[in-house]
């Protein structure tokens, strides 16, 4: 595990996600409500742009733009069929002003 920059923390505000690539894996970097999560961009179901897809911050819940499969961004648990798999999650924190996920 390795820390990756993401961008300054005002660029990041809440209702806001940023990508963020390290190596083979992308992580969806969410301000929900100002606590910040990390979530794999890619769905369990089959590889979808989880991150690309549109989401509610009220409920910190993603909709896969693929098939729909809807995720608790907190917890990587998948809410709605065809997925049913768990995502990846990674710690996240702001050091210095700049947003970090341990990937
Ligand atoms: S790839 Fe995400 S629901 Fe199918």
């Amino acid at each position: 595990m390795a820390d990756v920059d993401v961008c300054p923390i005002e660029e990041l505000p809440p209702g806001t996600c940023k990508i963020v690539h390290a190596g083979q894996v992308s992580v969806g970097v969410y301000n929900i409500a100002g606590e910040l999560y990390g979530l794999e961009d890619r769905c369990s179901h089959d590889d979808g742009p989880l991150a690309e897809g549109e989401w509610e911050p009220d409920g910190g819940i993603v909709i896969c733009p693929r098939h729909g499969a809807r995720f608790d961004i907190r917890t990587g648990r998948a809410l709605t069929l065809p997925a049913y798999v768990p995502v990846d999650t990674f710690p996240v924190r702001v050091e210095d002003g700049v947003v970090k996920v341990n990937v």
